[in-house]
């Protein structure tokens, strides 16, 4: 299947890339070795999706939960980041892709933070595709985050309760000014929201899919964005 038999694309595409871990096991791999393939993967797809013409790619490279894992694995998977970016940063770049990290940054460590905002900086003026990695992401904290930033407004006199619209809450979001998503992929074959974009995803078409991340390609990216587009949207008005 090639681009020309999309009729329409998809402005804003989600991913939950799951079955790094489980990819590993069937192949007798260390859970970071099928990270490691993981990253190469999510390389691919923001190409992809770049070449596409989508403006807006979200992936979940690390929940709020994931600090949970064994420590082993959260400084493998920091490791890994701090690679991505330091070997991507160019390359993003060259592709006109801006960087945007969504999450609660004050638990990365410096180094991480560090890279962080420097690959925003040097992104910060491209347009093609906005490229929003979720690290140390997880949606119920982020709508606390816009609640309690919007009750220190209230609390000051800055903003009346009435005046509390979807939209103003929105723009306290860490997703600010970005459209919600059209479509969400998750892969694995894991049937789950997992705390990911609650807000966002309300009007959001799901797309599921059995292979693991590491196994997942363009080819099966172009299929999903197929399923999308076969789909009938209407945001909750009649058929
Ligand atoms: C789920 O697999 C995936 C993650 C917890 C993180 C996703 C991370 C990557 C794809 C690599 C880092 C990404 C970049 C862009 C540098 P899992 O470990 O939950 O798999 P399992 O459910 O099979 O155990």
């Amino acid at each position: 299947m090639t681009e020309k038999h999309l009729l329409k694309v998809p402005q804003h595409v989600a991913i939950i890339m799951d079955g790094n871990g489980r990819w590993a096991r069937q192949q007798s791999l260390s859970r970071l070795e099928g990270h490691k393939r993981g990253s190469e993967v999510a390389r691919d797809i923001v190409t992809a999706a770049s070449r596409i013409g989508i403006s807006y790619l979200t992936l979940y490279a690390f929940s709020s939960e994931n600090w949970r894992r064994d420590p082993n694995e959260v400084s493998g998977l920091m490791a890994l980041l701090k690679h991505y970016l330091e070997t991507e940063a160019t390359e993003l770049n060259k592709e006109g892709a801006r960087l945007k990290i969504i999450g609660e940054r004050s638990l990365l460590p410096n180094t991480i933070l560090n890279l962080i905002e420097e690959v925003e900086d040097l992104t910060k003026t491209n347009k093609k595709i906005i490229l929003q990695m979720a690290i140390s992401y997880g949606s119920r904290a982020e709508i606390i985050h816009a609640v309690q930033h919007i009750a220190e407004k209230v609390r000051d006199h800055r903003l009346d309760p009435n005046k509390i619209t979807e939209q103003v809450f929105e723009e306290h979001l860490y997703t600010a000014g970005v459209p919600d998503p059209d479509l969400l992929i998750r892969t694995s074959g894991e049937q789950r929201i997992s705390n990911y974009l609650l807000w966002q995803v309300a009007y959001t078409e799901l797309v599921f899919v059995d292979k693991f991340w590491p196994d997942f390609t363009p080819e099966d990216f172009m299929e999903a964005l197929l399923t999308y587009q076969n789909r009938e949207r209407r945001f909750g008005t009649a058929a």
